[in-house]
């Protein structure tokens, strides 16, 4: 067998809230294989968008281990995480984290050149122009709609081919034109580049395109 892209055994999430400690995900042990395709699924408030900052070393399991491409995320430090993510994953948030201050273009085009692309412009372009957004490359997060911003997001996660996408409601805000435009552009990043995609999504149509699909209930994977 082929070793595992990502793997978890009996991981646990706890947060620290007001009202104490909240327990978020409870023993999650899930293993993805290289140039598969998971649906993350379940309903609001099941540990979806935690499961994936597990995942993307972006919350720390207080429990259990977590491991990325053989390296155990619960183990490097925060330097060494944001290199190790950097240098192999796209991630897009529910809320798209884009940097107000900076152009589309921008935002899409500085992570590039920090990964060290010499070809950060004119590949952001031509990513820009993917997802239908050529026109507004310009336009900075304010002036963009909902759609337009988690169009910049996902151009920005996928232009450096990683190996890794993890996408959170990737079409989400979407129509069914534009919606399908970047299922396209997702699964165009598995097919051309081998990318490991995990998605969490509430579409039936993209949960179908996904070669498995697990479901989540109250922070556990259900059966
Ligand atoms: N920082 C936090 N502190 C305390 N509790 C949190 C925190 N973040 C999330 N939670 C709680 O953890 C649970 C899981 O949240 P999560 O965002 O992972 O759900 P989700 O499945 O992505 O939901 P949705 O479909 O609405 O996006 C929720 O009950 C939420 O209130
Ligand atoms: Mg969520």
């Amino acid at each position: 067998m082929t070793d595992p892209v990502l793997s978890m055994k009996d991981a646990e999430l706890t947060l620290s809230g007001n009202a104490g400690p909240v327990e978020i995900l409870h023993g999650i042990t899930l293993d993805v294989a290289p140039g598969e395709t998971l649906g993350l699924v379940g309903p609001s408030g099941s540990g979806k968008s935690s499961l994936l900052m597990l995942m993307g070393g972006l919350e720390r399991a207080t429990g259990g281990s977590v491991a990325a491409l053989g390296h155990d995320l619960t183990a490097l430090d925060e330097d060494a995480l944001a290199r190790f993510r950097r240098d192999n994953m796209g991630v897009v948030f529910q809320s798209f984290h884009l940097i107000p201050t900076m152009t589309a273009l921008e935002n899409v085009a500085i992570p590039l050149e920090l990964a060290g692309h010499a070809d950060a412009h004119e590949r952001a372009e031509a990513q820009l122009e993917a997802v239908g957004l050529g026109h507004r490359s310009g336009h900075y997060p304010g002036q963009l709609s909902g759609g337009e911003q988690q169009r910049v997001a996902l151009a920005r996660a996928t232009a450096p081919h990683p190996k890794i996408l993890l996408a959170d409601e990737p079409t989400g805000n979407l129509d069914a034109a534009n919606g399908g435009q970047i299922m396209d552009l997702l699964f165009d990043l598995r097919d051309r580049h081998g990318a490991t995609l995990i998605m969490v999504t509430h579409a039936p149509e993209l949960a179908e395109r996904c070669d498995r699909v697990v479901r989540l209930s109250d922070g556990r994977v259900a059966a």
